[in-house]
């Protein structure tokens, strides 16, 4: 077993809406991710999807019917499966993202064409190294490493 800092996890990467593979349990992700503008609207048909902001921000989470939910650091918000939803950081947010392992990050709206359509990669080793090792044991491929992308 091996903790995570999750400080050390957002400063590892810069990319925004490029998640990274935190920690595995029970099939779910933990991802972290740095959020910084619009994204596309998508929903995810069969996934439950939790955001968390932990730093910056704030985010708003808006809908097509209902209102915006405005998010700032220390709160979150699940958006059910099949709800449409679109991301909107007005500044750069640091965001903890639950959700099934290999959801994608645009769900049903498929690549975007551009650098916000990104596969989940992994925590620099050192950073998580605790995560590696589960990934070595469960001889699958799928869960996270690299096919699928996060959500937001
Ligand atoms: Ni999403």
């Amino acid at each position: 077993m091996e903790k995570v800092s999750l400080a050390d996890g957002f400063d590892s990467f810069e990319e925004p809406w490029s998640p990274r593979l935190a920690a595995e349990l029970n099939g779910q992700a933990v991802k972290l991710a740095r959020l910084d503008g619009e994204f596309v609207w998508h929903s995810h048909p069969d996934a439950d999807e939790l955001f968390w902001v932990i730093e910056g921000g704030p985010l708003d989470v808006e809908f097509r019917d209902a209102p915006t939910e405005t998010l700032s650091p220390g709160e979150l918000l699940v958006v059910p499966a099949g709800v449409e939803h679109r991301p909107v950081a007005r500044e750069e947010a640091r965001v903890a993202l639950f959700e099934p392992s290999g959801t994608e990050n645009t769900g049903d709206a498929g690549d975007t064409g551009d650098d916000r359509t990104n596969d989940v990669t992994e925590l620099d080793s050192g950073v998580s190294r605790g995560r590696i090792g589960v990934a070595i044991g469960d001889g699958e491929s799928g869960t996270g490493a690299g096919t699928d992308g996060a959500s937001r």
